[in-house]
């Protein structure tokens, strides 16, 4: 098992008020208790960041920023648009790459998730590369395939040095916020599925997270029998003892198994 990674993904939610009380949160929690086996990435919207990273500078609170998604392009005429070049300055180390409503209400193919994925490595930074298959592919038995050819698409060809900041999430879309998780067989098996199809793309290092209704009370089965490197978390993210909790699971996990 590689160390574990627990990412919260904030989405759309916390104004920069709230989402700096939430970064006290944890940063009162986990100066009590830390995890020390587990990587931990808060990932707020866009206006939260450069708040959210003051606070965790100047506490000095052991997690890393992150940010939902960027632009293919580092500058120039792309109203709205934020390019990883302006992440980096505000010290972001991980970007979400693909996630499943990016792809789907935002129209991301995956050949913009695979330029994105690009543009965010090029940088130096972290891309958790988001796969999953809707819930007609699955009851097709058609998600091993489906999730194969996301990771061709985004993965193929991708430059030896940058290998190492690639992280993947499997994300079922059918069990992101509707309370419907993968249960642990489904879990283990496209985990070892992604391991297999990475490994033959030279990613074999890479973590491998299950993101979709994890929480407090999942998350201890899901790392153990799943066999995932870590979570990523919605909704179970914007509570600071939920969040932590799974942290805590991930860690335990970890001591136990070294
Ligand atoms: P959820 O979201 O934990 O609320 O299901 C997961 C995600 O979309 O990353």
């Amino acid at each position: 098992m590689n160390r574990p990674l627990v990412i919260g993904n904030w989405k759309m939610n916390l104004d920069y008020v709230e989402a700096v009380h939430l970064t006290q949160q944890i940063g009162v929690i986990v100066k009590n208790k830390p995890l020390e086996h587990v990587d931990l990435v808060v990932v707020p919207p866009f206006v939260d960041i450069r708040s959210v990273t003051s606070v965790v500078e100047s506490e000095r609170i052991a997690v890393d920023v992150g940010a939902q998604h960027a632009s293919v392009h580092d500058a120039g005429a792309h109203t709205g648009e934020i390019s990883v070049s302006m992440l980096q300055r505000l010290n972001v180390k991980w970007i979400l790459v693909g996630h499943s409503e990016r792809r789907a209400m935002y129209a991301m193919t995956d050949e913009v998730v695979a330029q994105t994925l690009r543009a965010v490595v090029r940088q130096g930074v972290h891309a958790v590369l988001c796969v999953g298959e809707e819930l007609d592919v699955r009851r097709d038995d058609g998600h091993l395939d489906f999730v194969t050819a996301q990771l061709h698409a985004a993965l193929e060809g991708l430059d030896e040095k940058w290998r190492p900041l690639v992280t993947i999430a499997y994300e079922p879309v059918w069990a992101i916020g509707t309370g419907l998780t993968a249960t642990t067989e489904q879990v283990r098996d496209m985990t070892e599925h992604i391991r297999a199809v990475a490994a033959s793309l030279s990613l074999g290092e890479a973590r491998v997270l299950y993101g979709g209704s994890v929480n407090a009370d999942n998350a201890a089965s899901l790392i153990s029998e799943g066999r995932v490197d870590g979570f990523l978390v919605g909704g179970a993210s914007l509570k600071a003892d939920s969040f932590l909790a799974i942290g805590q699971a991930a860690h335990d996990c970890y001591a136990g198994k070294r």
